[in-house]
Parts: C-alpha cells; structure tokens; sequence
C-alpha cells in the first residue's frame, strides 16, 4: 500500500474544518503563506499534509504576538510553512535557527520567504537535529531560546525534549507537534491504519512522559493535528 496521509488535522468533520478555514483561517493569510502553501501542494502532493495546516499557522502566529520571543528554534522545516508563520509574527530583532536534514524541501518554500523579506532571520541549518542539539549543549551553550518547535522525526521526540528543557529559557516555551496524530491516540488499537500505528505508540509513549515531567507545564491544545505546549518551570 502507497504510504497516504490522512488529510490535515484532528478533526474528523470535513465541513467544520471547512468552516474553521473559510471564516478565521484563510482570509487573511499572508500572500507568501499562501504562494508557499500552493508551490509544496504543486510540488509534494498528499506529502504536503507534512506541513501544518493553515488554522494552526495562525495559532502560532498568535503565540509569537503574544510571547514576543527574541530567539526562536524550529526542528523540522520541511518547505517553511511553520517557519514563515512564526517569521512573519517575531520582532524586528528576532533570530530564528531552523533545522532540517532536508535542504531541498526548505528551497522550495525560500523564495517567498525571501519575498516576505525574512531570510535574513533565520539560520538554516542543513542536519540531524539531534547532533546539532548535541553540539550546542558540548559547546555549553546557555537556555538561549524563548520558544522552539519540534516538527520532526517523532521517535526522537523524547530525545529533543532532554535537550530542549536545557536549551529553553525558564519560562520559555517548548512545542511538539502532532502530539493527537491524527486523532488516533483516542482509537482503539484495531482501528489504527497500519503505517500510522508506530508512530501513535510513540506520540502516546511521549504524551505520558511529558505530563508527568515536573521541570514543565503543558497544555495540550487540539489545533491542527494536536500541538503540546511545554513551558519550563526550572
Ligand atoms: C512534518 S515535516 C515539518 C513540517 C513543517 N513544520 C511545516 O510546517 O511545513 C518534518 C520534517 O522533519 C525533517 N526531519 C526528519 N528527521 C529529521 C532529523 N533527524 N533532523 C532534522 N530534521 C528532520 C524532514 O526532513 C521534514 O522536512
């Protein structure tokens, strides 16, 4: 069986998400938002539900208002759509260092960042997150960020957030995505589509582990596909 992604998000209305991104999603998404969202579609296809969807970019971008982080982490940037949602929020002075093992997908998405007048922002850095995580904890690199978001490579979920919760202010945010995956984490285990199952044990695995970490405190909110916001107490 080809490897298919259920359509965006946790939920299992299509008219409801319909009406969330007609009335408060799409109107007024930034025309690079948009021109970047149409070149993965065009380019990636069903792979392009690998970015988050237009509601939980603006909830993001919400969040950067709010917060006003002056350094920012992304693990996980496939073609930007995350990326430029919370680029296009951050203050002037901001810096954001993005990772990804993936250069190519991040080239698709440069142009309109560079059109949005953003590139020189971020730092891209073509990797293995761990190992560059890695490297900036051998290097005694100090809590430096105020907010990160991990869009990568699930299983080593719990790996990042041993590195994050030392590499995040205290006070700082810390979010994951697809922490619902799909809404499966609620099905029962026969229901769950083959190639989506491992990957639910281990969203479920982490969830566990994250509600009962003490250095944080979490709020599990059910936008897009389920965004776990972690906020560093110690
Ligand atoms: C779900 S996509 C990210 C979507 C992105 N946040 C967006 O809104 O478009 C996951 C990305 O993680 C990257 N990735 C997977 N494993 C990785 C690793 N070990 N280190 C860094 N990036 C990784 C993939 O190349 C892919 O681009």
């Amino acid at each position: 069986m080809a490897f298919v992604l259920p359509s965006k998000g946790i939920l299992q209305s299509e008219a409801l998400k319909k009406y969330i991104c007609e009335t408060s999603a799409y109107p007024g998404e930034h025309e690079q938002l948009k021109e970047l969202r149409e070149a993965t579609a065009k380019k990636y296809g069903n792979l392009s539900e690998m970015a988050i969807p237009v509601d939980e970019g603006r909830f993001l971008s919400m969040l950067m208002k709010i917060m006003n982080p002056k350094r920012t982490l992304e693990v996980g940037v496939f073609t930007g759509y995350s990326l430029l949602s919370t680029a296009l929020a951050l203050p002037k002075e901001s810096q954001i260092t993005a990772i990804d093992i993936d250069r190519e997908a991040y080239e698709v998405g440069l142009p309109y960042i560079q059109k949005a007048g953003l590139e020189n922002k971020i730092k891209f850095i073509q990797a293995d997150a761990i190992s560059v995580l890695n490297e900036m904890l051998n290097n005694d690199m100090q809590p430096e960020f105020d907010f990160t978001f991990v869009d990568a490579d699930k299983p080593n979920y719990k790996h990042y957030h041993e590195q994050l919760v030392k590499l995040v202010k205290i006070g700082g945010v810390i979010a994951y995505d697809n922490t619902l995956w799909f809404g499966l984490v609620a099905k029962e285990e026969d229901e769950v589509p083959e190639h989506l199952s491992t990957i639910r044990t281990v969203i479920m695995e982490f969830n566990k582990l994250i509600s009962s970490d003490p250095r944080i405190e979490i709020s599990q909110v059910s936008v897009g596909d389920g965004v776990t916001l972690c906020r560093r107490l110690y």
